[in-house]
């Protein structure tokens, strides 16, 4: 996958790109990010980027041209048409009012061959970036960044981890949490008494139906106690259900 970020601080990224998971990613072929400074496509002796809004109010916006240019600058033919054969990129911007960023958001992005991820900043951009230029827009949480380039960064983490071959089998995503739609239960590891806390039997008894069988109560109970909104949409099981019905029942009985 080929990442475009267009930014005003390129310098924010190198650090995290070229450590860990995203670093070998590129140097398997995987991921490819091209950082782009804004400012380079904009013109004038002081290569202005942001103006004061129309109509007043506090901050500054990001300029239309300048965006539109550095957009039209990196994407052979423009935003369109597009060379025969070939399809636009997803151009995402990173803003506090977009649609909330997910898992499912992020296997769905892991799919195209090309992301431009446009980083906002200040009071945002002008409105006619958002009419005419991007074609989508994700927040990663109801907070205020001072920018887009962390929210980027999160995006093209979440992404590349899906990536095939990226993560290898043991990190294998699938049972991540959220990919399951559920959280993931307790992990542990050596050693198995750490003073005087043992890891359950189970997971030391070398039977595995009886380990994913507990694993899965554990899932589904973890996701009961922190998140039981994602009860209503995970995919579950006769078995599943019946266990958060006990589940239930257990805790109305300790209620009383
Ligand atoms: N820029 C500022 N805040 C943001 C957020 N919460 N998500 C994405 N981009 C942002």
């Amino acid at each position: 996958m080929r990442i475009d970020i267009l930014t005003l601080f390129p310098g924010m990224f190198p650090g995290y790109l070229n450590e860990s998971i995203l670093k070998k990613a590129q140097e398997l072929g995987q991921l490819e990010v091209y950082l782009h400074n804004i400012r380079d496509y904009a013109t004038g002796k002081h290569r202005v980027t942001d103006e004061p809004p129309f109509g007043g109010g506090g901050g500054m916006v990001l300029k239309p041209d300048v965006l539109f240019t550095a957009v039209e600058s990196i994407l052979p033919g423009g935003i369109s048409p597009q060379p025969p054969g070939s399809f636009a990129p997803p151009l995402i911007l990173l803003s506090p009012q977009g649609r909330p960023f997910t898992q499912t958001i992020a296997q769905e992005l892991a799919q195209h061959e090309r992301l431009v991820l446009l980083c906002g900043r200040y009071e945002g951009v002008d409105e006619r970036v958002r009419q005419h230029l991007i074609t989508d827009e994700i927040s990663i949480g109801d907070y205020v960044l001072t920018g887009g380039e962390l929210a980027a960064m999160v995006l093209v983490d979440a992404v590349t981890r899906l990536l095939p071959g990226v993560l290898g089998a043991e990190g294998a995503a699938e049972t991540d949490s959220h990919a399951t739609g559920l959280l993931e239960g307790p992990h542990y590891t050596k050693p198995a008494d750490f003073r005087g806390w043992q890891v359950p039997d189970v997971l030391r008894s070398g039977h595995a139906a009886n380990i994913a069988h507990w694993r899965r109560e554990q899932s589904l109970r973890r996701t009961w106690q922190r998140r039981p909104d994602l009860l209503l949409t995970a995919p579950l099981t006769e078995e599943d259900k019946w266990f958060l019905a006990q589940l239930a029942e257990e805790s109305v009985n300790s209620d009383q």
